[in-house]
């Protein structure tokens, strides 16, 4: 059985003084969850954040991770800084950095790996634009995404491993894939891990959907049997939204 795991992703909100207030309004709302709830947050909050959320049942992500050790990469944060400040988890090629920073399949493998490496357990973003939904393209796209960021990841190794699936077209314009379509993608995304790692390993990794998922569509995305958790962008900056989207069930 795979627990459901419900992360936000804030994005480039969140002063440290904006995130203290919502963490805190937070904190109370989500303390018997029964799914795992993590916050991926900005690195300037990320050390005021679990420091806050230490003894409770929240995690805390960064939004990215360097994929070398140290040197000479200007603007990078390694993952041993993340591991530091308090981070346990790394959102990787989300859609908003393969479009607008350069990210490819090559730099999300190196990241993944570098995640893998320091214990930071990786979110790893796929997805295709609505071009390629409607060129008939999705499944060639998220393979490609897929075999592209575990080249040289182990089956064991894949344990730790989270996957979102987030059609670009569904971020942040209030579209949501349909449950269906959600789940069918999904689904394929797990039998690609299959015919890399074998069935066993496939179905242990957790796959959450992205896109638009909020209060109102996260019961019937998650009662969908290959979508296990969401990674909720606008619906996370507030504690009464995020909170009824972490009790999806309710
Ligand atoms: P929205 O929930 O705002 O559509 O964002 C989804 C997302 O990109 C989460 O990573």
């Amino acid at each position: 059985m795979r627990k459901p795991i419900i992360a936000g992703n804030w994005k480039m909100n969140n002063t440290i003084a904006e995130a203290e207030k919502l963490v805190k309004e937070l904190k109370p709302l989500v303390k018997d969850a029964e799914c795992d709830v993590v916050l991926c947050v900005p690195y300037t909050a990320i050390a005021a954040v679990a420091k806050l959320t230490k003894k409770s049942n929240i995690a805390v992500g960064a939004e990215n991770v360097a994929w070398a050790d140290k040197g000479a990469f200007t603007g990078e944060i390694s993952a041993a800084m993340l591991k530091e400040v308090g981070a346990t988890y790394a959102i990787i090629g989300h859609s908003e950095r393969r479009q607008m920073f350069g990210e490819t399949d090559e730099t999300v493998n190196k990241r993944t790996i570098q995640a893998l490496k320091y214990g930071l357990k990786p979110i790893v973003c796929v997805g295709e634009t609505l071009e390629e939904r409607e060129g008939g393209k999705t499944e060639e796209v998220v393979k490609r995404q897929t075999e592209g960021a575990f080249a040289n990841v182990t089956a064991t190794e894949m344990a730790q491993v989270v996957i979102a699936y987030e059609p670009v077209w569904a971020i942040g314009t209030g579209k949501t894939a349909t449950d269906e379509q959600a789940n069918e993608t999904i689904a394929y995304i797990r039998s690609v891990l299959a015919s890399l790692y074998g069935e066993e390993t496939a179905q242990g990794v957790r796959i959450q959907y992205g896109g638009s998922m909020n209060p109102g569509n996260c019961k019937s995305l998650m009662a969908q049997p290959d979508i296990d958790g969401g990674l909720i962008g606008g619906a996370s900056l507030k504690a009464a939204d995020f909170n009824k989207v972490v009790h999806y069930n309710a």
